[in-house]
């Protein structure tokens, strides 16, 4: 589904990711985990096509999209979730929502928005409320509300739980394990709640210093050694 191949980018000429490869399959969830500042959301803005790429290459679903602009990759099903939700605080919960069907060509396609309302009963239930009113794990269900409702393929998620109150992030979790099934999607999750990782990642990549150091699986996600020896400072 997504194939990263030996990619180098950053900002101006400070290199920041550094020869990462990585690859996902169809419906898998997938994450990269990593201490503060080490690039994780500098790779997912490359992937996504907000960043620049200084080489390398990227397949999605067997197309080279290196060189296709974001909104091109959005079309072609890459949906993305940045760091912090990118909730537009002053807008309603369904104004909100209806940004992210303006990313797809097809347009408003009001099946899939009431199919998105059905996952989430709160968020329809709080159609007209402010969305920066929202509790933190509101605002992390209205982000990957939104991106669903312009029908992606894949979800690369920047921190969902990011401002959620530890005793809801499973919920978070849920969720993602939910829509994945559901609507057929595959996601790249980057995280540092250790728990959410656990409970969803199939793999995940350590990061350290723009460079991908491990591949762990299900199975070492779950041995507090090796996390230990790979997150703590
Ligand atoms: N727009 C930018 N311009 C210049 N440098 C940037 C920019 N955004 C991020 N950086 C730098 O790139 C490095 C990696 O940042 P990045 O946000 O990718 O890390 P991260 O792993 O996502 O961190 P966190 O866990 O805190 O979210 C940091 O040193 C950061 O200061
Ligand atoms: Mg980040």
């Amino acid at each position: 589904m997504l194939k990263i191949e030996h990619i180098n980018s950053g900002y101006g000429k400070t290199r920041i990711i550094h020869d990462v490869s990585l690859h996902i399959a169809p419906g898998e969830i997938v994450s990269v985990i990593g201490r503060n500042g080490v690039g994780k959301s500098t790779l997912m803005k490359t992937i996504i096509g907000l960043n620049g790429l200084d080489s390398g290459e990227i397949l999605f679903d067997g197309k080279h999209v290196s060189k296709m602009k974001a909104h091109q990759r959005a079309r072609l099903g890459m949906g993305y979730v940045a760091q912090g939700h990118g909730i537009l605080s002053s807008l309603t919960v369904e104004d909100n929502i209806k940004m992210g069907m303006d990313i797809n060509s097809k347009g408003m396609i009001q099946a899939r928005f009431d199919q998105v309302y059905e996952y989430f009963p709160r968020l329809a239930e709080r159609k007209t409320q402010i969305a920066g009113t929202m509790s933190g794990g509101e605002q992390a269900m209205l982000s990957i509300a939104r991106v669903l409702v312009g029908q992606p393929k894949i979800i690369l998620l920047d921190e969902p739980s990011e401002g959620v109150q530890p005793n809801i992030v499973h919920k978070i979790g849920e969720i993602v394990e939910l829509i994945c099934k559901e609507f057929d999607l595959t996601v790249l999750l980057v995280e540092q709640h250790m728990g959410l990782i656990q409970q969803v990642s199939q793999k995940s990549y350590v990061m350290d210093k723009g460079v991908l150091i491990a591949e762990l699986t299900k199975e070492q996600l779950n041995d507090s050694n090796i996390i230990k020896q790979y997150l703590t400072v």
